[in-house]
């Protein structure tokens, strides 16, 4: 899965290739990006995930990702600016230990808030926040931006000293990209329960699903899903593939908290063959096995 970070920050782009197993995302390249005006994180997460998806057309997602430092003694400053609070890095952290020079009460937090655009335009969503507190001084040379002065709960050490490993395991933008696929896998299970149905939201929402991952999209082609009888392309037909009736039904069920089985039947009433797809569906979305099953459709079907 091909992915767009609509961000001029190199770091993020990294850092979510790592969050976002099978994705690849690239940092879009542009000359304005839209200012960071929204009231809240998720505002401006979505105008530059909507912006990406004006320039990258349909061909990818797009995501937008925006985030904070929230300081309580600082009435959760400088939070939606962070990034204007001073130039990143040893400028930004100056200011922020000299804001707090005598302060008793170092509690912060980090906060990220994920939006994905899928080629489609269906937007998913995924909100992240680590408690922690701002050390006395700066240590430590891993991440960026404020990484060297905080401190998580339960740790001693700064983000900064803690490492990138830890850091993908534990940040605000990872825990944001974990509620990302879940949100993903959630579509999915939408999708096809939506199949069948003539809501175009359902029907975009398949989409999405049939363009998630390398397998998925391989049977796109065969799954137009239009409700009840469908014009279906028969699996291994020679080009230009014939366009055949078929009527479809799905059920999802959940064969493990993590793991979900979609069942695509597949009625072909051209005399062929009856098939039955298994899609076991990982809660992250990704598509982990398909199993097909066919068997002689019922003659004089034709
Ligand atoms: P924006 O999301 O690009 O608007 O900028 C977020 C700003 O918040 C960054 O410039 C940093 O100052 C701060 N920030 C967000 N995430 C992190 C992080 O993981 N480590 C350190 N600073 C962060």
């Amino acid at each position: 899965m091909k992915a767009y970070l609509c961000s001029r920050n190199a770091h993020k782009a990294q850092e979510l290739e790592l969050l976002l197993p099978g994705w690849e995302v690239e940092p879009l390249d542009a000359a304005d990006w839209p200012d960071e005006v929204g009231e809240t994180y998720v505002e401006n997460a979505r105008a530059k995930a909507r912006f990406g998806h004006g320039l990258a057309g349909a061909d990818r997602w797009t995501i937008g990702e925006d985030s904070g430092l929230e300081v309580e003694a600082l009435g959760g400053r400088p939070g939606l600016h962070s990034a204007r609070y001073a130039p990143e890095g040893a400028p930004a952290i100056a200011k922020l230990l000299g804001e707090l020079e005598g302060v008793p009460d170092r509690r912060a937090r980090y906060v990220s808030e994920l939006v994905a655009i899928s080629p489609a335009g269906e937007e998913v969503r995924g909100t992240g926040t680590l408690a922690g507190r701002i050390a006395e001084e700066s240590r430590g040379s891993g991440g960026f931006g404020f990484d060297p002065v905080f401190v998580p709960d339960g740790e001693e050490r700064t983000v900064a000293e803690l490492g990138d490993d830890w850091k993908a395991r534990n940040s605000h933008r990872a825990r944001a990209a974990r509620g990302l696929l879940v949100a993903l896998g959630a579509a999915f299970a939408l999708a096809v329960a939506g199949c069948g149905s003539n809501s175009s939201a359902n029907r975009r929402v398949l989409a999405a699903f049939f363009s998630y991952g390398e397998r998925a999209r391989k049977f796109a082609p065969m799954f137009p899903h239009e409700p009840g009888s469908l014009p279906c392309l028969l699996p291994g037909g020679p080009p230009p593939a014939k366009k055949l009736r078929a009527t479809c039904s799905t059920d999802v069920s959940l064969v493990k908290r993590e793991r979900a089985v979609v069942t695509l039947t597949e009625a072909w009433n051209h005399g062929a063959q009856a098939h039955t797809w298994f899609f076991f569906i990982r809660q992250n979305g990704e598509v982990e096995s398909v199993v097909q099953e066919g068997v002689p459709a019922p003659q004089g079907k034709r």
